[in-house]
């Protein structure tokens, strides 16, 4: 049997095939590698660090809705140092290129970030403008074209890694924003993050969440994420990691085919703990079935063929 290409650039990173997994929703990848060998991946996504350890919202900090979560985490995490120290060296061990989510609370705090990881060792960057769960930072600079333009540049004045900028859907037009981190110096673009949301206990007739409006991911928000990239992919000539609701090969597949180079995968995680290995054989079933040698062919068919 031939081998089917399933590898796929982000600018100047190259991963083996396009399945990478959701910052947030993968912890950093050691989890899961005691359920399957996660040098199958594309990529490992690190949960979202900051230059600081946090300890995140006040609980409940997740929700179930019909077709989807709602989260409220508010980036609990460890700091970047303890990352570097403590978790970076075993991921390392397991062959797989590391990109690593960051936040802050100012632009500075992005750009020391981007600094204290040049040596580290890792793959990538992904800058995180989009998390709706913080006071500070986060969306904050993802809504406004300027802001996430500001913070984009100034990552890339600190870092010669790879520079993926992740965007809100939160926006009225998503194009402006990624038009403006493009012009910034970014070299791929993520989207989507979560859509603000919230449930209400009925029982406590208080909001579900302790933070009152959480993040919306899964099954339910996978229409406006394609939508999205489908849009962004015309508008701008960036590679993009496209998710939001990626449950099966079949969901990453209309995202491939609506523009992305990659996906990645978040609350499916939660549901198959194997579900990125899972796609990247669907994604390579699908290619022999259509007779299709090498996957970036996939890559914006359905709008170049209008
Ligand atoms: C529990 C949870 C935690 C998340 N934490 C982060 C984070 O730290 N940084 C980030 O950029 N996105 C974070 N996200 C957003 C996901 O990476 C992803 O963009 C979003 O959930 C949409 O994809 P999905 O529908 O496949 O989950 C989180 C999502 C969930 C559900």
């Amino acid at each position: 049997m031939n081998s089917i290409n399933l590898t796929t650039k982000l600018g100047a990173l190259t991963l083996k095939n396009p399945v990478v997994t959701a910052s947030g929703t993968f912890g950093f990848g050691l989890e899961y590698a005691q359920l399957f060998d996660i040098g199958m991946l594309g990529g490992v996504v690190v949960k979202g660090l900051t230059l600081n350890p946090r300890p995140g919202n006040p609980p409940p900090r997740i929700v179930e809705t019909p077709a989807g979560l709602l989260n409220a985490i508010g980036l609990e995490n460890p700091g970047l140092e303890s990352f570097l120290r403590d978790t970076l060296p075993c991921l390392k061990e397991y062959n797989v290129p590391v990109i690593v989510n960051i936040s802050g609370n100012t632009i500075d705090e992005y750009a020391a970030m981007a600094a204290g990881l040049n040596e580290s060792g890792v793959q990538a960057v992904e800058v995180n403008i989009s998390c709706p769960n913080v006071k500070q930072g986060g969306m904050v600079f993802g809504t406004s074209p300027e802001q996430a333009a500001q913070v984009t540049a100034a990552v890339r004045a600190n870092t010669a890694l790879p520079l993926i900028v992740k965007l809100s859907p939160n926006v009225t037009d998503i194009v402006t924003i990624a038009q403006g981190v493009a012009a910034a110096g970014a070299d791929a673009i993520s989207l989507i993050n979560t859509l603000l949301g919230m449930a209400i206990d009925v029982q406590r007739k208080r909001p579900a969440l302790g933070n009152v409006f959480g993040g919306l991911s899964g099954p339910a928000v996978k229409p406006v994420a394609l939508r999205m990239v489908w849009q962004v992919s015309q508008a701008v000539e960036l590679p993009i990691i496209g998710m939001g609701g990626i449950a099966s090969s079949q969901d990453a597949l209309e995202f491939i085919l609506a523009g992305a180079s990659a996906v990645s995968v978040g609350t499916g995680n939660f549901i198959n703990p194997k579900l990125t290995v899972e796609i990247i054989e669907g994604l390579a079933e699908y290619c022999r079935e259509e007779g299709i040698n090498d996957i970036s062919d996939l890559i914006g068919a359905a709008w170049r063929r209008q």
